[in-house]
């Protein structure tokens, strides 16, 4: 991050930062490979507000859990998340359609959020505890069966495999293991593009039949067909009267709005079904490959995770009634999404002119919530970088200071999914550890890239390890 110091006097009430190269401005520090950096020097060098060009639009990146609050909680009418006013769709929206995560309209998200939050409640959710178990077994299988001691293998790649075949079961009630690598391969692609395409202002319209415009349609056209081929064959056995089975894409399908009775058209299941899809598994899926990662080089916490498994466990596989005993692999996996974030960052836009720590935010100015750098602010984690579950003991997660600590967002917009990814998480994560230790392969270093979120750009590889024999 080179450039020019602009406004770095208080006197002009813009907050200091870069002035970036010529007409493009800090367009390449934000590119996938290099946004943490960006994020973690802009930190360094101007503090918790930093301003940035990127070409015509300027970007406010903040790193302090108080600027967060007023952004994503107390001046919500100020910095929205929703592309308002617009007809392009833009990023993620491209793919997702006016599904939850991307829906431009206030009122209409409002409403789709009142209707679906009951679906993703913490009662619903344990009920897809033996779901989540189920694939967990199916995996371990597949591994004893393929993989010796010697062999080298994707953790991410089988992260990404699980947490997919858990939301196709959980969705759909339905083992579509078949076509995980196909949608996980295509999903990969979407998210890649609509992340480069929404953080660049010069980037070309998707009918220009460029390569990676090419590429994109035929990706969005196998989740497309893959998903609404699901959707269809369920309706049918509806139609046909067969019984509920009780699952997500049920839950989705009778959902009604509380004021109105209205029920969601056959387009609008279609796109929550994606959101669910593309939300629900890569985040889960890169939280737990950055566990493998922490704990390969951290022996102390693997030891003391492997005496509760081995204590509460004794060998078995978790049951909902484990769960709440399992309180170290819980904290195990709190502190990984401290320090690993799955989302590192939060966009915001200024629809009136607003101020910050002092600083003016003009009207339709980007502000980048850096959940990264809140995680590692010195002065609410101590010895920020090193990873500790104990900070999320009970005791002293009451000490935490408010929105310190955000890796599912705040506010009105906080992920919907917390509840299914806590619950998946852990149970996976103490499935795998109970059963083997995993060797990081040190010929093939990870690189880390952003893309919405934070995975390991080529991916991660390890050799498995068994421990012991589970019943
Ligand atoms: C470790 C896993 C996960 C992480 C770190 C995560 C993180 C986040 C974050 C930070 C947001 C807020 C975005 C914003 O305010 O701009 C969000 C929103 C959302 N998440 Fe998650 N998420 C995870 C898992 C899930 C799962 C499992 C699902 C669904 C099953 C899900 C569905 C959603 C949806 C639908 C939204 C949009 C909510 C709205 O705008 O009303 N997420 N997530």
């Amino acid at each position: 991050m080179v450039g020019t110091v602009i406004g770095t006097s208080r006197e002009d009430n813009y907050a200091p930062g870069p002035r970036g190269s010529f007409l493009v401005g800090s367009l390449r520090d934000f590119r996938s490979d290099r946004l943490l950096d960006t994020m973690e020097q802009a930190y360094a060098e101007y503090g918790d507000v930093a301003r940035f060009h990127i070409g015509p639009r300027m970007v406010h990146l903040i790193s302090h859990p108080d600027l967060a609050q007023e952004v994503l909680i107390k001046e919500k009418g100020t910095f929205f998340k929703i592309q308002e006013g617009t007809d392009k769709k833009i990023g993620l929206g491209l793919v997702l359609g006016e599904g939850l995560l991307t829906n431009r309209d206030q009122n209409s998200w409002f409403a789709r959020r009142r209707m679906l939050q009951p679906v993703f409640h913490r009662r619903c959710i344990a009920t897809m505890v033996d779901e989540m178990v189920a694939t967990g077994q199916k995996m371990l299988s597949r591994w004893q069966e393929l993989y010796g001691p010697k062999d080298v293998i994707n953790i991410h790649e089988e992260m990404m495999r699980a947490t997919l075949d858990i939301i196709n079961r959980t969705m759909f009630g339905a083992d579509v293991t078949g076509e995980a690598g196909k949608v996980g391969a295509a999903m990969t692609v979407l998210t890649r593009y609509a992340f480069a395409q929404a953080g660049n202002p010069f980037s070309l319209p998707t009918w220009i039949p460029t390569q990676r415009n090419k590429e994109f349609h035929r990706a969005r056209q196998i989740i497309d067909s893959v998903v609404l081929g699901l959707i269809r064959a369920r309706q049918a056995t509806r139609d046909s009267g067969d019984q509920p089975r009780g699952d997500l894409l049920d839950m989705l399908l009778d959902a009604e709005d509380a004021e109105t009775g209205k029920r969601m058209t056959d387009q609008e299941v279609l796109d929550e079904v994606k959101t669910v899809f593309a939300a629900g598994h890569e985040t889960t899926a890169n939280a737990l490959t950055w566990t493998w990662l922490l704990l390969s080089e951290h022996p102390e916490v693997r030891e003391k995770l492997k005496a509760e498994l081995d204590m509460v466990l004794g060998g078995h596989s978790p049951t909902s009634t484990d769960i709440p005993n399992l309180r170290y692999t819980k904290q195990v996996f709190d502190e990984v999404l401290r320090l690993y974030p799955p989302v590192p960052a939060l966009v915001r836009r200024a629809v009136r002119p607003a101020m910050l720590h002092g600083y003016e935010i003009p009207v339709a100015s980007r502000v980048l919530i850096s959940i990264y750098n809140i995680h590692r602010h010195p002065r609410f984690w101590e010895e920020p970088t090193r990873f500790e579950p104990e900070r999320f003991s009970p005791e002293r997660k009451a000490a935490h200071q408010d929105l310190a600590y955000i890796p599912f967002g705040a506010g009105q917009h906080k992920c919907i999914g917390n509840n299914f990814a806590l619950m998946e998480g852990p149970l996976l994560l103490a499935m795998i550890a109970q059963r083997y230790e995993l060797e990081l392969v040190p010929e093939r270093p990870v690189e880390l890239e952003v893309a919405i979120t934070m995975r390991p750009k080529e991916g991660l590889y390890v050799r498995l390890r068994p421990r012991l024999e589970t019943v």
